[in-house]
């Protein structure tokens, strides 16, 4: 099997190397770029102090030594807590990133899929632009989210981010999401098994990059790839990187 005409995909690192190393950490973020991830997706919350960490989950239970809300807690109090002897001992020490060290550590060709976890609020947004202007990330990074209207709220306050609209469900015209939800979409970021090569083609055609998540197993990868995808999530970039390679 080969891409043919298709567009070699990119490689999203999922929270890094999710299988391979403890999720949304610098570690599992490095990993993904060493083993060619040309993009990455990380998922964010607000503290209660005002700045944006990295982590999947609200609480903070399942993926460190500590217990709570991130919304009740402080980045100082998010710093202290081990974030990576949950996975395996050898990465303990790891700690939640907060988004400014992502943005400080990873190399500038490799674009950032942000997924935004929390609510909107004006000082996420503001923290945001903040932090996506001083690192020059405006025209590198999409924001995603499963949560519309927080997109929608985003790009009311600021128009130059660019945002992608996350969902599970199967539609006749994939992108029609993008065309009702009242805001300039960027991408468009279906689960993997809810799309075939007329909606791909449909929506590329009208100018959305199309993101599909999280794709693990080899054969499914390399049917996402020939749908002419954009890019493809996954939590074994090594993994996708070996498929997309024998396709060439
Ligand atoms: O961006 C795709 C994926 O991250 C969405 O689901 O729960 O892994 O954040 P989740
Ligand atoms: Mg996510």
């Amino acid at each position: 099997m080969t891409l043919g005409k298709q567009k070699r995909p990119l490689i999203i690192g999922h929270r890094g190397a999710k299988g391979e190393a403890p999720e949304n950490t610098l570690a599992s973020f490095a990993l993904a770029v060493e083993q060619g991830a040309n993009a990455l997706e990380l998922d964010i919350h607000l503290t209660v102090d005002g700045e944006i960490v990295v982590c999947h989950d609200p609480l903070i239970n399942r993926t460190t030594n500590g217990e709570g809300a991130i919304a009740n807690l402080t980045a100082a109090e998010l710093k202290s807590l081990d974030a990576g002897g949950w996975f395996d001992p050898r990465y303990a020490g790891e700690r939640i990133p907060l988004l400014e060290e992502v943005l400080a550590a990873v190399p500038a060709g490799v674009m950032l899929n942000i997924e935004v976890k929390c609510p909107y609020s004006g000082r996420l947004q503001e923290r945001l632009v903040e932090l996506l202007e001083r690192y020059d990330r405006l025209g590198s990074v999409v924001l995603s989210s499963f949560h519309h209207k927080v997109l929608l709220a985003l790009k009311q306050a600021n128009p130059r981010l660019q945002v992608g609209l996350l969902y599970r469900g199967n539609f006749v015209q994939h992108r029609k999401i993008a065309e009702i939800s009242g805001m300039e979409v960027y991408a468009l970021h279906p689960y993997f098994t809810m799309v075939d090569a007329e909606d791909v083609a449909d929506a590329v055609e009208h100018g959305y990059k199309i993101f599909s998540f999280t794709v693990n197993d080899p054969e499914q990868m390399r049917r996402v790839a020939e749908l002419g995808v954009t890019g493809i999530g996954t939590d074994f970039p090594a993994r996708l990187k070996e498929v997309l390679d024998s396709m060439n």
